[in-house]
Formats: C-alpha cells, structure tokens, sequence
C-alpha cells in the first residue's frame, strides 16, 4: 500500500507474497451472471466478469462489465444511461466528446460497484454490412484511434480499467469464432493496428481484449506475433491480455503467445484452458513458471496503475439526469445532416402540421444489440420484439422524438406507425413536414448480407415523399444503407443508434437549437457492389428474418484492400460514393483561404484561414489530408480541427499532421519509412472535397518499431 513505489514495484511485491494457487485464481475470470444452470459466483454483479477478491493480500474482486457505450445489462441494478453508437461519438470528430462519454460510463460503472470496463472498441469499419460497427469508431486509423484512446482515457480517469478490443481484424462477425483475416504485415501496420496502437498510446488501457477470429490462420488469443512481438514487444504495452469469451483453444500456445487472463473459459471455452491444463503444461516444462508470475504482475500493474487498489470502487448513487446530458451532447454533435434541399432544415416551430411516421418514434430511440446493450433506467421502451434469444433483446431508449417535436411545434402534430404506408402517405399529404424515422436493428455476432433497410420501410419513404415534398428522414441505424428513394426526399439525418437522450437530441438538431455537426466516419457506399467484398457468405440472421445463405467462409482476404481502407479504396478504384468519409452539412457553409504548408522543426503544420460564409452561427471540421512521394499511394487524414465559428467570422487554424501518417511501414526492413520528397497536402471538407492544395519537401526518415506511439 505504498503508494510513492511505482505500479510496477508494487506489483512484484505482492506478486512475491503470492501462492500458485492465488495466482491462479488471478489469471482466469468467471462468468459474472448465472448461465446454463450454473449459479452466479457468489459476490458477483450479474454481469461480464469476475474474478474473487484474495482477501488476505487486500486484493478486491474484480467486477467486469460491458461495454463501451455505458453500463450493460444493469437491469438488475436500476439501469444506467446509454451513449449514443461509437460511430456517432467518432462524427464528432472530437476527442473532447469521447473523454466525456468515456467519463460518464466509467463514473456509472464504479457507481455500480465494477473495476474492470470491457470498453474501447477500435476495430476499423472494413464493411458497413459488420454488425459491431457501432461498437467502434469508423474506417480512419487516426480518428478511430484517437476517438477509441479518448474514451478509454476518460473511464480509466474514473479508476476504473478499461479494455481495448478486439485485437484484431475482427472486422465481421460471420463465422467469427473460426474465421481467419487474411492480412500483410504493412497493410495491418498502417491500417487497423494503427489505430489500436494510437488508442492504446492515448488511453493505456489496463488490459487488452485478443479477438474471437484467426488472424492470419492463428488464433488472436495464441497469436503471438500479435500479442507478445507487435502489442508488448514493438509497442512495450505493460498491460494484461483478457480473451474475449470463448476465444482461448489452449492452454501452453496462448500462454506462452502472450494471453494472460481467460474469460468466463467455464461458460464459453471448451474447457478452463488456464486453470488444470496450464498447471499441467507448467508440471511438464512448456510453459515457464516465469510467464504465469508475468501474468499475475501485468494483471497486478494495472489495478494499481489504474487506482483500482488504493481507491476501490464503491457504491454510490449515479444522477442520470446529468448522465444523460453527456448522452444527449454527445448525439448532437454526431448525427450527420446528409441532404438539406432548399435548406428545408432548421424547421420552423409556428409549422400548423406535422406528419411523424415509423421508427417507433412515439416510443424511443433505438439502441444496436448484442453484450454492449445498455438498459435504461426507465426500461425498455419497446419491449417483446424480435429476436427472443440472443443476440437480443431489441432496446428502445424510452426518449420519444414524437414527444420532444409535439413540445415544440406550435400545430398540429400527429403520429402514424408506418406499417400501413398508404395510410402514412395519406397522412404525409395533408401535413406542412412529415418526418420519417426508419431503423435498422444490428447486433454483435452477425452482418447483414446486403444494405437494404428492412421491413419495406424503402416502400414507405417513398410513397410519403411522393406524397409530401418537405419529407425529413432520420436514420436510426448502424451506418450506410441502401437508399433508393434519397433524390426524393428534402432532407436525411443519420443519427446512428441514437443513445439515451436521442428524441431530444434529434429534435434539437431539426428545429436548429443545436446545428447539425457531425461528419461521417466512413464512406458511403453508393451500394454493395463498390465494397472490396460485394458479398458476405452466411450472413444474416434467422430469428430477425434475415436467413443467412450459404456457408460463412474460413477466411476474409483483407489484403484485397490492403491498407486502403475507405475512403482510400474509393480513391484507389476511382469510383464515387454516395457520401464520402468526412462529409457532413450544417445549417451555414464555410470556405477555407490562405493555406501554407511548412516543414519546420520536424513538423509538417499547415495553416489556413476557415471563415464562416452563411448566414447562421456553426461549427466546422476541417481536415489535413496527405498523400507521401512515390507511387500507388492514396491520401490519408493526418488532422483536423473542429470549430465553431460565429456568421461572418473567420478563424486562422494551424493543424500538425500526424508524424505516423507521414510514415509507412516497410515490410522488408520492418520500420516505418518517411521518404524523401514532395508530400501532397489538401485541406478537405471531405475526403473528397478540397479547397486549398500545397506540396512540401520533406527530408527522409525512419522510425523503429519500437520507438512506438503505443510505448509507455
Ligand atoms: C464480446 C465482447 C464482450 C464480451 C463480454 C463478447 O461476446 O465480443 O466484446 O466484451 O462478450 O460480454
């Protein structure tokens, strides 16, 4: 309890005063809730994880709860407030945003009496069909890293560990228990483990989370390229590695590839790898005794690093109207105004009627499933829908947008379910705006095979845009869908799962209360045939209606794209989304003058004036995109800035562009490799839109991985 020692000398003390039999419990946790006619461990929470207090050392039980987008499955304890999907905090593009969501989930969690939070979902968007996308934070390396470290770092400023995951490529979830990601080594060095090594470097998060997935034919959890060279020796990450539940197949290979803890092995594994079989691997010479004691003390460093030890968690009372505030901030500045003909955006409240159809929207807000649903305080808003079992059940966050407009508009407003369309349409007709809420439900452990929305909800967009010119729709959804009937329509929010407070939130934004300022985090696709993958064998779902056909693959060849994920296939293949990376309108419009860009003091900053040419106040994200020398290579983010800029006023900004992006890693001599020569700088509102282009000379150079951005 000597606090002035370091988390790493404490730890090799109390690791001393350790029996086998004490480590051993350490290093594997139970399934928190009761399960298969198991009963819950005694002094459990209902929840993800567990691991016993050892009393006699004045270790406390570790609590392990789900997920990153707040407290999951605490129907037992009263609930707890959601944040709105991953993908919208990421539409922020603002760190502050993600380091208050990550505040807000992690004071719920210790309110609640947990230690260990299972948050800070980072695996890069690959496919909008991937069920998890909203668990995570889009297709950018940089955004994604920055959005996921932020949050990481803003829970673990509650004392409370947070775990990024799932490493890596988990990047669908069809066949995920077996499928290999099919990958070069610099592809996954500047693409997706980029981002898990800026999340890292950003957040140092107590523990990772090894993936379900093979990658590169290996398991993630025995994977020990991923685990033992690249995360503890290239990026020297001092943490522990948790499995994910029902991702270990051994005991000796994952042990020694660098796995420290199994989860929940008695529920999800097929048998407890680290408990018998380790020992035995240890009674037999193939594991050292020396790699189980390096579990324990990495387990070990992080309660302490964390706080966990000196300041353990207590029950304490959580205000959810406060908490729900940080929810309803962080949607509104992530839903992405996509299309606003004739500005029919901001509406006006002295409307004398309005037509709101579907979605649910008298109810609440729909919420994606799987382990990281959270339930509200209040209960679900929408309860019995499909499916019965997992990966359900289907949550609605009881904020009814319906209400929150019925607040605020001075006439009539009225309300039709959707499932009749030509009632809705009927209803639209006589309506000054209608409003359309279409959903689409995700969860964790499947894909869509296609992006059509469901539930002939393209059938009632059209026909109550046909019937009414001033159609608004909102996209209640895990990202890019299908949409057939867009050229009719005046106006489209995406608003992603909309989190806690979305009715509010939504409604703010429509009425112009708060101005739309989200961008999107990934490109999107005019439709499936523009993906590296048009088709995902096996997906689907049959207990929602969506039977899979045929057979999920063995493997996912990644290297069809390679690094370039995105908006960097797009460019690659030249063809042209619907809406690419970074894109996103506001109530005003802003140019950008004056660009210079300078290599001074080995930094590459670019300078530009951003001015304000609308005629409302709003808030901006202006973004640093950077090709390096050489052929075959496609132009990266490398920073933005996100301002709010009053009408007329302009601002002068100067951006850093990233040093990693300026760097890219050289398979043969494995480092990254700056090269000499004429980098391409475009100031974009998009990845596709540039107003302003400089080229500057850069001087060569090379960066050890070790000298990694991950590096404690
Ligand atoms: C998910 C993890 C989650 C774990 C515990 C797994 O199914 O992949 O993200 O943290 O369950 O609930």
């Amino acid at each position: 309890m000597n606090s002035s020692l370091s988390p790493d000398q404490r730890a090799t003390l109390v690791l001393k005063a350790m029996t086998q039999d004490e480590k051993f419990r350490l290093i594997r946790a139970d399934f928190g809730q009761p399960s298969e006619g198991r009963a819950m461990p005694a002094g459990a929470l209902t929840s993800a994880g567990y691991v016993p207090a050892i009393a006699r050392l004045g270790l406390p039980a570790l609590q392990e709860t789900d997920a990153g987008l707040g407290v999951a499955k605490a129907d037992k304890s009263g609930g707890a407030i959601s944040l709105p999907s991953g993908l919208a905090t990421a539409a922020s593009f603002d760190p502050q945003i993600a380091y208050a969501g990550g505040a807000m989930i992690g004071s719920e969690a210790r309110k609640k009496g947990f230690n260990v939070m299972l948050v800070g979902g980072v695996d890069l968007e690959r496919d909008p069909r991937n069920g998890r996308n909203f668990e995570y934070a889009g297709e950018d390396p940089l955004l994604a890293g920055t959005i996921a470290g932020n949050a990481v770092r803003g829970v673990q400023d509650q004392k409370v560990i947070a775990t990024v995951k799932h490493y890596a490529l988990n990047a669908m979830e069809t066949g995920r228990n077996t499928l290999s990601s099919q990958i070069d080594e610099p592809a996954a060095r500047d693409a997706d483990l980029l981002a898990f090594e800026i999340a890292i470097g950003i957040g140092h998060p107590g523990s990772v989370m090894c993936a379900y997935n093979r990658y590169n034919a290996v398991y993630a959890c025995e994977n020990d390229w991923l685990l033992n060279a690249v995360l503890k020796g290239d990026w020297g990450y001092p943490g522990y590695v948790m499995s994910d539940w029902g991702a270990v197949h051994s005991a000796g290979k994952s042990a020694l590839a660098g796995l420290d803890q199994e989860s929940a092995g008695e529920v999800f594994d097929p048998k407890v790898f680290f408990d018998q079989p380790l020992r035995a691997a240890i009674a037999s010479g193939e594991v050292p005794q020396s790699r189980v004691d390096d579990m324990v003390r990495r387990i070990l460093r992080s309660l302490f690093a964390a706080g966990i030890i000196d300041h353990p968690a207590k029950a304490a009372p959580i205000d959810f109207a406060a908490d729900g505030a940080v929810a309803q901030k962080a949607e509104e500045a992530g839903v992405v105004l996509l299309r606003n003909q004739h500005d029919l955006l901001p509406l006006s409240p002295s409307l004398k009627s309005m037509a709101v159809i579907g979605g649910h929207a008298d109810k609440g807000v729909l919420s994606g499933g799987g382990s990281s649903v959270v339930y509200p305080p209040a209960g679900n808003a929408v309860p019995g829908l499909p499916p019965d079992g997992w990966p359900g059940p289907r949550v609605y966050q009881p904020s009814a947008p319906l209400a929150a407009i019925a607040r605020r508009v001075l006439g009539k407003v009225q309300f039709n379910d959707g499932r009749d369309v030509a009632a809705a349409a009927q209803l639209a007709s006589h309506a000054d705006v209608a409003v359309v809420f279409v959903e689409q439900w995700d969860a964790e452990s499947f894909d869509r095979p296609d992006m059509t929305l469901p539930d002939h909800q393209d059938a009632l967009v059209a026909a109550v845009a046909k019937a009414n010119p001033h159609t608004v729709v909102v996209l209640e959804n895990n990202g890019p869908v299908n949409m057939p009937w867009l050229d009719q329509t005046a106006a489209v929010l995406e608003s992603w799962y909309p989190g806690a407070r979305g009715g509010e939130a939504i409604t703010r934004l429509l009425f112009g209360e708060v101005l739309p300022s989200g961008r999107l985090p990934m490109t999107w696709p005019k439709d499936e045939s523009q993906l590296p993958r048009p088709q995902i064998p096996g997906a689907g779902l049959a207990s929602i209606g969506v039977p899979p056909q045929g057979q999920p693959a063995d493997t996912v060849d990644y290297r069809i794209e390679g690094a370039d994920v995105g908006y960097r296939w797009f460019q690659k293949k030249h063809i042209e989304p619907l809406f690419p990376f970074g894109y996103g309108l506001t109530y005003t419009h802003f140019g950008y003058d004056k660009l210079k860009a300078k290599w001074a003091d080995g930094k590459l900053v670019v300078a530009f004036d951003v001015s304000n040419r609308g005629s409302r106040d709003g808030t901006d994200v202006p973004q640093v995109y950077v090709t390096l020398p050489g052929e075959n290579h496609t132009r990266r983010l490398a920073g933005w800035r996100r301002l709010t800029l009053k009408k007329g006023a302009t601002l002068h900004v100067e951006i850093t562009a990233d040093p990693w992006i300026l760097a890219a890693f050289d398979g043969q001599r494995k480092n990254w490799q700056r090269p000499a020569g004429s980098y391409r700088i475009q100031l974009g509102h998009s990845a596709t839109s540039f107003e302003g282009e400089a080229n500057v000379e850069l001087p060569a150079a090379s960066f050890s991985v070790r000298r990694s951005r991950a590096s404690p």
